[in-house]
């Protein structure tokens, strides 16, 4: 009701500066030159965003929070910052660090010397609640304006179910060949979200592990210290009672050392009760891409390091096909899960009671690039599954998840593209004992600096390879001999 309330103050402040406030001596001119806006989570969500857009000329680097001051008539504030040139236009970042947590702000991105600026925008701060809301989509992947727009429908279908969503993550593969088209197509067709909700931006493969510092030139992200950001970039941050992990899975095969020590670094010092990763290349699918070398090599590191770290949730994208696993350890389904039933907002929903191990959720694509099920994935992912399917003739998917203190309640819905109707496909939650994560004051945290880690890159490159090599001759190689007799 508060955030209602909030909402509505918002809009009332929005409408009365649009009429009042003067912007000096003359009124705002939009410049419809402005693109690519995002707002991203930039360290603390309860008080910072990172904002980044472009424009065809070098110019200030400028974003007004139009209802700053919360009572006052002069309500703006101006944050500068960077611009930078990048494959022919320029690049804009702003970082704004002084917000108040549970406020709903409007904003504009432009030039104040100039006086021009975008048209008005808008997102939230995160109250610090334990309660919110989010929705996820992967693998938009398109390379034409058509399939973008398609896939926006998928979003803004989400939002139409989850209208009270704080944030959306995109998992990964915004585009298909990472070209100046697409990603205006992206930002053309997804600034109703883009400009209005928070965004989580995950890095794919198609959006610059080849093609370096796309991915990062096109958000304003926190990225690790010490982290190379020429192929993605990986950061974390805090919602309510969780803490999110956003791995960048482009960093090196299967990824590198700097990048696992600062995940244990980061995971290790949150006492968060929710521990959530965010990540492009699945643990868990049964797309083309899972026997490949190196999903293969990527499974054996991260799955005893989600283990060990004791993650709830992996939210991941890459093979275009819907799975949910059961909760799994040490690559094996736990066992003996107790479950409770209750009612929660008038819907009665079966509950996992602190189930050991971790939820591996692949949200198939919101494009329409959609693969079928493989059914020669390596076991034991046939039995990890608790369900997968393809939505190939079906839709794009998009997922909702709520996190309200001690409950995680998860959907996965369709957009079905010949009806337009959405349908529930898969739920799961999760009821856990909450306040139980202490942080060890004597944890050493671990070296993230490139020269430190050198040899452990590669010892560990070598020792991934020997096993990816033993995988394939002891399990996946038999495995299709059996199969092609059958
Ligand atoms: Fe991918």
């Amino acid at each position: 009701m508060n955030k209602c309330i909030s909402k509505a103050l918002s809009i009332v402040l929005v409408i009365a500066l649009l009429f009042s406030f003067p912007l000096g001596s003359q009124a705002a001119q939009v410049d419809e030159s402005i693109s690519r806006i995002s707002v991203t989570f930039y360290g603390d969500s309860q008080t910072a965003r990172g904002f980044c857009w472009y424009t065809p000329d070098k110019c200030g680097s400028d974003v007004m929070i139009l209802n700053y001051y919360a009572e006052s008539s002069d309500s703006s504030k101006v944050f500068s910052g960077t611009c930078s040139k990048f494959k022919g236009s320029y690049v804009h970042k702003v970082t704004v660090d002084s917000l108040a947590p549970g406020r709903e702000y409007s904003y504009r991105v432009g030039d104040v010397a100039n006086n021009s600026w975008s048209d008005i925008g808008t997102f939230r701060t995160d109250d610090g609640n334990n309660k919110f809301s989010f929705i996820t989509i992967a693998d938009v992947q398109a390379s034409s304006n058509e399939n973008f727009e398609n896939a926006s429908k998928v979003l803004a279908a989400a939002i139409e179910t989850c209208p009270e969503a704080e944030f959306y993550s995109s998992l990964g593969d915004y585009v298909n060949d990472c070209t100046n088209d697409e990603w205006n197509w992206f930002f053309e067709n997804f600034s109703f979200a883009n400009m209005n909700m928070t965004h989580t931006p995950v890095a794919g493969n198609h959006d610059g592990n080849l093609k370096w510092n796309w991915f990062n030139n096109m958000f304003n992200l926190n990225a690790a210290e010490n982290s190379q950001t020429l192929t993605g970039v990986y950061y974390s941050f805090d919602y309510g009672n969780a803490h999110f992990a956003v791995l960048n899975t482009n960093d090196m095969y299967p990824m590198s050392q700097q990048q696992i020590n600062w995940l244990k670094n980061d995971m290790n010092t949150s006492d968060a009760d929710w521990k959530i990763v965010m990540m492009h290349r699945a643990l868990y699918s049964a797309g083309k891409n899972i026997n490949k070398p190196d999903t293969i090599i990527m499974r054996s590191v991260l799955i005893p390091l989600m283990d060990e770290l004791n993650i709830d949730v992996v939210l991941a994208g890459h093979d275009h096909m819907y799975m949910r696993t059961h909760q799994v350890e040490g690559d094996e389904v736990v066992e003996n899960i107790e479950y409770t039933t209750e009612y929660y907002k008038g819907e009665e929903i079966t509950f996992a009671l602190n189930p050991e191990g971790t939820v591996n959720i692949l949200p198939s694509t919101a494009g329409t690039k959609r693969y079928t099920v493989n059914e020669n994935a390596v076991s034991p992912i046939p039995k990890c599954a608790a369900t997968a399917f393809s939505t190939r003739d079906w839709g794009g998917c998009y997922t909702t998840i709520h996190i309200d203190d001690d409950k995680f309640i998860y959907k996965a819905y369709v957009l079905d593209d010949d009806t337009g109707e959405t349908e529930l496909v898969d739920r799961y939650a999760i009821k856990k004992a909450v306040g139980q994560n202490t942080v060890d004051p004597d944890y050493e945290e671990l070296p993230t600096d490139l020269l430190s880690n050198l040899s452990a890159n590669v010892g560990n490159f070598i020792a991934q390879f020997t096993k990816m090599i033993i995988t394939y001759i002891t399990k996946l190689l038999p495995e299709l001999i059996i199969k092609s007799f059958r």
